[in-house]
Order: structure tokens, then sequence, then C-alpha cells
């Protein structure tokens, strides 16, 4: 059987680079089902496929052709065979993505997509409802968090990093907002599952993080 362990939070939490290092250091599987509905959202730009077109939407992820590929630690998606993880990456693609994740049918069709990533020895899946909706009966479930003061810097340094001019408290309000949609949604709201164990990363480094992750794996004998 596939061991599976479930990370959730909001943006900016830390799943993203926690799940890579837990999955990568113990040989699992890794499902970002965030670049999945970010795939989606790139393919409807391109495509020209309003976001209110469900009907267009669910179609697109049919016959979406979307690869993924972990290259020395990177993160890389392709998309008709397309590199697009930097387009996929930006603002706006994932303001897109929380708006059509509001789509009850959008995120019925993605779902046969993310549990096909369960095979093999073992998966860390990160999202916003792994534990609660696509992997209820995972072995792990870990709900990460921080606030939102804290998750706006962390974004802003990675962007400042990367030479963009960007402010700070604009940043705040697009995580606030953010929140608000993904946690307000009426299907699969982000939400800790009732069995997930819940970290608040806002102090922590990301070792710290690790440690405490590995510490339930451990206790819960999926090594
Ligand atoms: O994790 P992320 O920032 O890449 O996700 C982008 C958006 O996709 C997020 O704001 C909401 C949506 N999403 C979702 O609704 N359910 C998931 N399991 C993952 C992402």
């Amino acid at each position: 059987m596939t061991k599976i362990i479930t990370i959730d939070g909001p943006s900016g939490s830390g799943k993203g680079t926690v799940s890579r290092l837990i999955a990568s250091k113990l040989s699992f599987n890794y499902l970002d089902s965030g670049a999945l509905y970010r795939a989606l959202s790139v393919s409807s730009a391109r495509h020209g496929v309003n976001l209110r077109n469900i009907k267009g939407l669910v179609d697109l992820v049919e016959h979406m052709d979307v690869r993924f590929e972990m290259d020395d630690g990177n993160f890389q998606m392709f998309l008709d065979e397309i590199n697009v993880s930097d387009e996929m990456r930006t603002e706006d693609a994932g303001v897109r993505a929380s708006k059509i994740a509001f789509y009850p049918e959008i995120r019925e069709s993605l779902l046969k997509r993310q549990r096909k990533f369960a095979f093999g020895v073992g998966l860390v899946a990160d999202g916003r409802d792994m534990g609660t909706v696509v992997f209820p009966e995972a072995d792990l479930k870990i709900y990460l968090t921080a606030s939102i003061e804290e998750r706006a810097q962390r974004r802003y340094k990675e962007l400042i990093d990367k030479g963009e001019d960007v402010s700070l408290r604009a940043l705040a309000k697009q995580v606030r907002d953010r929140d608000a949609r993904d946690m307000n949604r009426e299907v699969s709201p982000l939400v800790a599952a009732d069995d997930a164990v819940t970290i608040d990363t806002s102090e922590m480094t990301v070792a710290r993080v690790l440690n405490s992750i590995f510490e339930l794996v451990h206790a819960k004998r999926l090594i």
C-alpha cells in the first residue's frame, strides 16, 4: 500500500518547500496540487477560455497535457511540452487558479488526476484539501500555517530577490484576499482535517519544521 502524507495550508505557509524536501528525503512521489490549478489557469489564458466558462475549463482539464519534473530540487512544469514554470509561479496565475478552484465541477474534474499520483512506496501531497477531500485515508496529515504578516514578508523577499518591484502592503492584501477566497468557498474550503497535526511556522526555520514532521513520520512508522 502506498503511504500517503498530506500537507495542507495557505499560500506562504512553507508547505511547497517542506513537502518537496520530505518527498525527496523519503523517496516518495510528490504532488503539488496547486500546480494543477495553476496549469489550468495558464492553459485557459493560452487558449482564451474565460474563467467563468466552466464547461470550457472542464474540457481543458480533460485534454490538458501537463507534466512535472524535479530537476536538481527545482520543480518544473510543462504544458503541451512547453516549460511554463515561470509563468505558472506568477501572482496573476495564482489568483486566477484560486478563482477557478471555487467551482465544484473543476475540482471534481481534477480529482482523478490528483489521485493518480498515489502509487509506489509513498506520496507527499501538498495543497488545500489533500487531507480532507483528495486523500481522506492518508497515513499522516499536516496542516501548516503562518501569520499573514509573515507569509506576505516571505513572498515579498522572494519577489524582491527576483528583481521584481512590489509593495509589502499590496502583497499583504493579496495574501488576505486569497485566504478569504480559499477558506470561504463552499466546496473543499481550506481547513485543517480533524485528524491533522497543525504546525505554525511563523517563528520556525525550515529545518525545525522538517524535524517536527520527521518525528511524526517516525512515530507513525512510515519509514
Ligand atoms: O498552492 P498554490 O498557491 O500553488 O495554489 C494556487 C491556488 O490553487 C490556491 O490559491 C487555491 C487553489 N488550490 C486549491 O483550491 N486546492 C488545492 N488542493 C491546491 C490549490
